[in-house]
This record gives structure tokens, sequence and C-alpha cells, in this order.
């Protein structure tokens, strides 16, 4: 991970090292922030794209409804926002980190009356699970942690607190030595990894888990299900069985920070032939071209970062260009 130089913190652009909250923060204490993670490519004219930035901006959006935060700023304004941060940190392929928080006010656990704080963080970030995750895939265990379920949280908001979970699977993971963990939702089908949608095909058919098993509704989950339909797949949502995982041709995985990203072993079993296979492959191809411009049939999923003097958005509070 390599830092921007800019911050942008409720409306101003601050420098990394202001970029500080308070120790009373309301979500320090009690996980009370919802969150996206987004990627930007340098297309191959140059361009910064943001890959369904829109979607993600609803998301965020929907998360905060969720947890009764009202966002003081509009969905264009934060999109501008953030097309500002890119052209000012002088970046074209990075990650972007949209935050919403519960900021300093009253302790206890009644969070409506604390200030709802709003900041957009940007840094350079290889892919999650490694290139060579990627291009080998990467040995996944079953976790013993189940993922939160509907009746206790809210498994369909990207929320802060709501990925202690995601947490514990991910440090149990490593240290038995696998790369990522696969959650089982309460009734004990498949849910998902500590930050990626999954995918299992046999007999060339896909079926991935729903919100049924208490997914986060990945947006590159959406992406890679209309990438797999256009390409003649036959693909469901279903529950899916942890056996079915061992027993399968292909299992991938897809996440805004891993990418679309194979598995080849499963608690020590090898997925099909131990390598990723043809359609993991076939649809991994069309999704790296989807999100670097180099696909016209899905360059509508990307918001292309324009020259500031060719942009129309208006951005509230934001200082004027460095001369
Ligand atoms: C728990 C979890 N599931 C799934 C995903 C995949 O979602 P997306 O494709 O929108 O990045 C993520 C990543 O955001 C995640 O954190």
């Amino acid at each position: 991970m390599s830092q921007a130089d800019l911050i942008w913190m409720n409306g101003e652009l601050v420098a990394f090292e202001d970029a500080k909250v308070h120790v009373l923060t309301h979500a320090l204490h009690y996980g009370t922030g919802v969150f996206e993670g987004i990627r930007s490519y340098e297309t191959p004219d140059g361009n910064a794209a943001i890959f369904r930035h829109d979607d993600h901006i609803d998301r965020l959006f929907n998360s905060a409804r969720l947890y009764y935060m009202e966002i003081p700023f509009s969905k264009e304004e934060l999109r501008a926002a953030t097309h500002e941060l890119l052209t000012r940190n002088n970046l074209k392929s990075c990650y972007i980190r949209p935050l919403v928080y519960r900021g300093a006010g009253p302790m206890g656990l009644f969070p409506l009356d604390c200030p709802v704080d709003v900041s957009i963080a940007v840094w350079q970030w290889g892919s999650y699970l490694g290139d060579e995750g990627k291009q080998n895939g990467v040995r996944g265990k079953v976790s013993s942690w189940r993922r939160i379920p509907a009746s206790a949280l809210i498994p369909a908001a990207k929320a802060t607190g709501q990925y202690l979970n995601s947490v514990l699977a991910k440090i149990e993971a490593e240290k038995a030595g696998y790369e990522e963990g696969i959650l089982l939702d309460e009734r004990g089908m498949v849910c998902e990894g500590t930050g990626e949608n999954l995918f299992v095909v046999k007999n060339g058919k896909i079926a991935t888990p729903g919100f049924a098993n208490d997914i986060l509704g990945g947006i590159n989950r959406l992406s890679a299900m209309e990438i797999a339909r256009d390409l003649g797949y036959e693909l469901v949502e279903r529950d899916v069985s942890r056996g079915e995982l061992y027993l399968a041709d292909e299992v991938f995985m897809t996440g805004t920070a891993a990418e679309l990203t194979p598995l080849r072993e499963l608690d020590d079993h090898p997925i099909g032939e131990g390598r990723p296979g043809p359609v993991t492959r076939a649809i991994q191809d069309v999704f790296e071209d989807a999100l670097h411009g180099r696909s016209e049939r899905y360059a509508h999923w990307l918001d292309v970062v324009l020259p500031r003097a060719e942009r129309s958005s208006p951005l509230r509070s934001a200082p004027a260009p460095a001369s």
C-alpha cells in the first residue's frame, strides 16, 4: 500500500498527516460506520476510470440508511469529490475508500445525536489476494466462524462494525496457513469469503449463494454474473453446500479488493485439477478487460475521470486548486 498526499474529509482536502479524528469518535467505540471499497483503473487512452462508481455510491447510501445515518452530501457531490481527489493526488489506478461514520458526540449506544462525518481516502493497492493468487488460485479454509446472520445484523449493509466477523475469519485462515477463509451461513450453507463473493462451477454450470445466504451483495458479483450469462453459461443463485465446493470443477471469488481470484484448494482438497479452470478463465478474461477499459460492451460500467476543466459538477467546500 502506498499512501496518497491528500484525503477528503467533510468537504475539505487535507494533507495525509492531518487526516485525524477525535478519540471519542462514536464509530471507534461502537463500529457505527459504513463504507465502500472501490477501484479505479487506468484505461488504454490514459484516463482514470472508476469501476461501477454509481453502484458503489448507491450501496453506500443504502448502508447508511440502514443504520439511520443521513449523509450530509449528495451522491453527485461525493462522486465529484472522488474525481477531484484522484486528480489532485495524480492517481489513476488506485483503491478508493469512502467512509461515513458517527463522529465525536454523546457517548452511549444511542448514536443519533452524533454528527455524521464523511471521508474519502485513496491509495495504490495491488490485488488483495496477490497477482500470483489471481493467476494460479489461492488456498482457502472453511472458517469455524459463521457469517453474521440477518437475525442479528444486516449482512447486506457494508458497515464497519460488521467486519469484526470477517476479521476473525481472516486471522484464523492466515494463522492456519491459508490465504482466505470461507464463511458458511447460520444454516451451514456456503456464504462467501472474508471480502469476496463466491461462485462454484460444476459440469459447465455456475451457482452462487444469494441474499438468503446472508451475503453482502457484491458489485463485482453482479458483473461476474452478467459476464457469465453473456458468455452463455447457465448461472443460478441458490444454496451451495460445503461438499459441493470440495467436489466442484472450479470455484472462484469476486470482490473489489481481490478482483476475480480462483480458489485452487479448499481444506486441503484440490478443486478440480488444482488450478484455475476454463470457465473461471473465460469470465476472468472478460472481467479484466471490463475493469481496465478494454471492453466496449461493458464500457458503461466505467466512470471516467475527466480533466477538471471538462467537469460539470460543482464541488461544495473544496479548496481551490494548488497553483
Ligand atoms: C464481506 C464481503 N463480501 C463480498 C464483497 C464483495 O463486494 P464487491 O464486489 O462489491 O467489492 C466484499 C467487498 O466489498 C465484502 O467485504
